[in-house]
């Protein structure tokens, strides 16, 4: 029988020196309320053990052998929340669209080997085989299964068990994603149009703006039910109000837990009732008026790059953000994710897609998630809602 340990302050402290956060707590542990104290203070997590190891990522002997070494020192931190042994791999993957976000998406895919094979389709002759004869020829250093192939040819969907579209017209500068409206809606009706033949028992993902409108388009032309047309965007959007909050309070991100829903754009919800830094609520570590401008800072995030690079929207966020949802469906990242979703009475709204907290897998969506959010939280997503369907009703 393992011994009993008493965890006192100074085990903490010495653990904190060595850099941990996160301290196992043993069933049988006697924890004194000094320790208890002692973690509030010096913001380290009292988990309850055991806890599952990380699973070693796919590697070379070299890292492998300095992995080894450097394992017997105390840095071994718990693995992120949501981490799973037990994700699938898929069989085919498509992404419409070779521009900066499909390219990226196909990127991330190939490293993670998520898929035997990621096929990227781009109207532009040549633009979608060049990124996959790009990507394919890095595979003798990242030594991924995965191969990618490219075409122009929209009807190379065939086979794909998850479609992710990415295909319209970014924003310039001074632009709003809903003045994408005209222009992307008949790109996504003719994509919609070959998916339901090629692809008829697939799961899409719209990434193209303006992101809620573009996913009811993408229902509307598809016919498929809501449970296999999903948007992404609250990965994205809930990604830098973390970024925020964290720099803001001087943490590692890995501190902040906060999710934004709403629309992808001025309607975004960031939620601050439910965000934690360390654990605690926002109010105890910021102002009224820093947690404001992170609010702020997530909503404009996508602007500021716009802003920034003058043409074009921003590629490598989107790109992770998309391949969250991508790692949540095959259960390789566990738990609710924001995700743009059609409502049916969930939060009191339906006949709209907004993004909300849900369950993904492979089959696509398995349920919205209920959170308690504030009555004002509650009206802004009512709000969200009510420019989304007038939006598009003017269109
Ligand atoms: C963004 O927020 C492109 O809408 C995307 O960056």
């Amino acid at each position: 029988m393992r011994e009993r340990r008493v965890i006192g302050a100074e085990l903490l402290e010495q653990a904190r020196q060595r850099g941990r956060i996160v301290f196992e707590i043993l069933p049988g542990d006697i924890v004194t309320s000094l320790a208890t104290e002692t973690a509030q203070r010096l913001g380290i997590q009292l988990l309850e053990g055991p806890l599952e190891k990380p699973a070693h990522p796919v590697t070379d002997g070299n890292t492998a052998l300095r992995r080894g070494l450097y394992r017997r020192g105390a840095k071994w931190v718990a693995p992120a929340r949501g981490a799973s042994k037990a994700a699938k791999r898929f069989g085919k993957i498509a992404i419409v669209g070779a521009g900066g976000v499909g390219a990226n998406i196909a990127h991330l895919a190939a490293n993670h080997d998520i898929a035997d094979d990621i096929t990227l389709i781009d109207i532009a002759p040549g633009m979608a085989e060049a990124v996959a004869l790009d990507l394919n020829h890095a595979g003798g250093i990242t030594r991924t299964r995965s191969k990618v192939t490219g075409s122009a040819d929209l009807a190379q969907v065939a086979g794909a068990s998850v479609v992710l579209v990415t295909a319209g017209r970014a924003r310039s500068p001074g632009m709003t994603r809903a003045d994408l409206i005209n222009v992307n809606k008949r790109i996504i009706h003719s994509i919609g149009e070959v998916l339901k033949v090629q692809v008829p028992n697939a799961i899409v993902i719209v990434i193209t703006n303006p992101l809620d409108e573009m996913t009811v388009e993408m229902l509307r032309v598809t016919g498929f039910p809501r449970e296999r047309v999903l948007g992404m965007a609250g990965t994205l959007d809930s990604s830098r109000f973390r970024v925020s909050l964290a720099k803001a309070a001087g943490v590692a991100t890995a501190d902040v837990e906060a999710i934004a829903l709403g629309s992808h754009g001025d309607e975004m919800v960031p939620v601050t009732s439910q965000a934690k830094i360390k654990g605690r609520p926002l109010n105890e570590l910021l102002s009224q008026q820093q947690i404001d401008d992170c609010v702020q800072d997530a909503i404009t995030g996508g602007g500021q790059v716009v802003a920034l690079k003058k043409s074009g929207s921003a590629t490598i966020a989107p790109a992770h953000s998309s391949v969250e949802l991508l790692d949540h469906m095959r259960g390789a990242k566990t738990g609710p994710v924001p995700v743009s979703v059609m409502l049916n009475g969930e939060y009191g709204l339906d006949h709209v897609v907004l993004g909300v907290p849900a369950n993904i897998v492979l089959s696509g969506l398995l349920g919205v998630e209920q959170l308690p959010l504030t009555d004002n939280e509650l009206q802004l997503l009512g709000i969200a809602a009510e420019n989304i369907r007038q939006r598009l009703s003017l269109n």
